[in-house]
């Protein structure tokens, strides 16, 4: 597809000047939830300023969209590649919606995380990370108000460019970061610690992913009703976050800050309901000895922790 068309495409998908936060489409996206913690939809999905999806009503209520919706709420790998396919279908079909664009690369992003016996060889995982930063790319050109997309694009191009060894892919999915913290950093800076949670415990980069994270519960403080720090939209993001940060603490050999973490799942709003109070009961039965083997100086041995683990998008976003 040429620039050219793109932006005229751009122009119309987003209408200009786009939505204002809380309008129709959003307001669509926050009734697909069960129980959102707010009654008030419109108090749940305060954004920043500027920050606006371009999803159309057409998009929404496409098959492939509710198709996709039902399958990665259910957490349900054997639908994955067929929701793929359709919303590859889709895509072509009308390639100017950026909700279409942005679901099919997170499909593909999913498959790339959490992926079922024979789809993580290598030649499989390729595909997958090539389509999901080609549409990924593709709907943040369709929606460049939308700095959501950062958060997943930047991670997949420096992945990318660290499994080729190239450079310039890296800078470039970093500095994609860099925006898109700048201008959501409730919901962005979270993808920092995923950029830097595997380096060396004792490696500079290491200490990256911790102060995203405290960068991000200081954001969060100051956003409550940011869809990124709540589970209004996302049914168990808060349940699922806390996972991630209880294990970079046990990385970092924090032992207090993790337990004080893990022991403080129980109370969190969408505890009842969460398909992953094993993983919690497990963390606080193990913690010592995820400690000890992170300690050591055999990395091998580390154990897996929430950012490598196949449930790591399910941790949030199981109903
Ligand atoms: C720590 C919790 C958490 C994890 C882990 C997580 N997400 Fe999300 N996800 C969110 C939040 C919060 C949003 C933002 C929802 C919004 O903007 O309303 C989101 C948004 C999304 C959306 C867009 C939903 C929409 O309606 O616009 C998709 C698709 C998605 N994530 C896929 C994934 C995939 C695939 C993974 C794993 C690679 C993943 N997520 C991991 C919390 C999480």
């Amino acid at each position: 597809m040429s620039k050219r068309l793109l932006s005229a495409l751009l122009l119309s998908a987003c209408g200009g000047s786009g939505s204002p936060p809380g309008s129709a489409p959003d307001a669509t996206v926050a009734t697909h939830d069960a129980a959102p913690i707010s009654p008030d939809a419109s108090t749940a999905l305060t954004r920043p300023p500027g920050v606006r999806l371009c999803y159309s009503a057409t998009a929404e209520a496409h098959p492939a969209t509710v198709m996709f919706r039902a399958v990665f709420a259910a957490g349900d790998r054997s639908m994955r590649a067929a929701s793929i396919d359709a919303l590859a279908a889709a895509v072509n079909a009308l390639p100017e919606e950026e909700e279409l664009q942005l679901f099919l690369g997170l499909d593909h992003l999913w498959r790339l995380a959490e992926p079922l016996p024979g789809e993580d060889a290598p030649l499989s995982q390729l595909g997958d990370a090539t389509a999901s930063r080609d549409h990924l790319k593709l709907a943040k050109m369709l929606c460049p108000t939308d700095a959501r997309v950062d958060a997943w694009l930047g991670p997949v191009l420096v992945r990318f460019g660290r499994a080729l060894s190239d450079q310039a892919t890296i800078d470039e999915g970093l500095a994609d970061l860099d925006a898109g913290i700048a201008a959501y950093p409730g919901f962005v800076l979270f993808s920092k610690l995923l950029v830097y949670a595997d380096a060396a415990r004792t490696a500079p980069e290491f200490q990256n992913a911790l102060d995203a994270v405290t960068a991000n519960i200081t954001s969060c403080a100051q956003t409550p009703n940011d869809p990124a720090c709540t589970n209004a939209t996302v049914p168990h993001n808060l349940e699922g976050a806390n996972v991630f940060l209880g294990d970079i603490y046990t990385k970092a050999l924090r032992k207090a800050d993790a337990q004080a973490v893990f022991a403080a799942l129980p109370s969190s709003p969408g505890w009842s309901t969460w398909s992953f109070q094993a993983v919690q009961a497990d963390r606080m039965q193990h913690l010592d000895a995820r400690i000890a083997a992170y300690a050591n100086t055999d990395p091998a041995d580390d154990p897996v922790a929430a950012w490598s683990a196949t449930n790591q998008c399910a941790l949030c976003h199981t109903h």
